[in-house]
């Protein structure tokens, strides 16, 4: 992602200083690990990379909002957001079977302890807002109840609540290294020709205590962000993705676009559509501009 960068804790803490002198209230962390397996633990360590970070920036920035996005798809060796095993007939005899493109299943349950574990390990480094964007059945609820057990029944959580399968987080993959080595997200992420069943997702989402619904991506997709708008009352976020900004920058390097004018075209766009939160690789740009 060309100006986009995988930082170390010391530069994270750089960023998030800039970010706040330049009005930005909130910052999202996602997490590289050094090692990746097949129980995500870099995720939910005590020591891993996003916790480091959110001890590190809390320290400096107290009153700078950290959300942790939550998912393990970063941390897994296989690239899924969830457990992954074996399936099939094949699996019957061979206990030990690997998964592979033909034969393998998320493992719903397993998967939400994860994530649950994850949470909790975050919000106790300092993250103030719990964002999961693995798309497992009952994670919003899962997370909640972890929480609340271990005494955070304040801190929020805003859902990815409509995530769609989409081409547009090419350039995060490859940034994170987390895309798939077998299959594709389609049985867990949306499919986008779907309006009514983006609508029933975010309505699961709050109804098991999401306190923020978000929409992602976020322009190949703002009628979905008016729909939801007219729809539920929570505070509405939409994610302006990786391929979303690669494709705005590739054509401002060429010269074919005005990159200034079109980032805020395109963000004001998705304020326009309903979303009063918004993320984006522009946040420092659109805050000069704004500022
Ligand atoms: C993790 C996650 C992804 C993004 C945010 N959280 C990747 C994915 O679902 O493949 C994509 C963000 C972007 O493209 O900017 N599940
Ligand atoms: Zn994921």
């Amino acid at each position: 992602m060309p100006g986009v960068f995988n930082l170390s804790v010391d530069e994270a803490v750089q960023e998030a200083r800039q970010a706040h002198s330049l009005g930005i209230l909130s910052v999202i962390l996602f997490g590289l690990p050094d090692k990746k397996d097949e129980a995500a633990t870099g995720a939910w360590a005590e020591d891993g990379i996003v916790q480091r970070a959110s001890r590190a920036i809390k320290r400096e920035l107290p009153d700078l909002v950290i959300v942790g996005d939550v998912c393990l798809c970063e941390y897994m060796s296989h690239g899924h957001c969830g457990v992954v095993r074996a399936s099939g007939p094949q699996s019957l005899g061979a206990a030990v079977a690997a998964p592979t493109a033909n034969r393998y299943e998320i493992v719903n349950d397993a998967s939400l302890e994860l994530l649950a574990r994850t949470a909790v390990s975050l919000v106790r480094a300092g993250v103030d807002v719990i964002a999961p964007s693995d798309m497992m059945d009952g994670r919003v609820g899962a997370i909640r109840k972890a929480l609340d057990e271990a005494g955070f029944s304040h801190t929020p959580i805003l859902s990815y609540a409509a995530k769609f399968a989409s081409g547009f987080y090419g350039p995060f993959r490859e940034a994170a290294d987390s895309a798939p080595q077998f299959g594709d997200r389609r049985s867990y992420q949306m499919d986008g020709a779907n309006l009514h069943e983006a609508m029933r997702e975010i309505a699961l989402d709050i109804e098991e205590g999401a306190d923020i619904i978000m929409i992602k991506p976020a322009m190949p997709y703002l009628d979905v962000i008016a729909a939801a708008r007219e729809r539920f009352d929570l505070p509405l976020a939409a994610y302006q993705v990786s391929g979303e900004y690669a494709m705005i920058e590739a054509a401002a390097r060429n010269h074919w676009i005005d990159r200034e004018r079109v980032l805020m075209e395109a963000l004001v766009s998705i304020r326009r559509a309903g979303a009063s939160i918004i993320l984006t690789y522009y946040a420092k740009q659109a805050a000069q501009l704004l500022g």
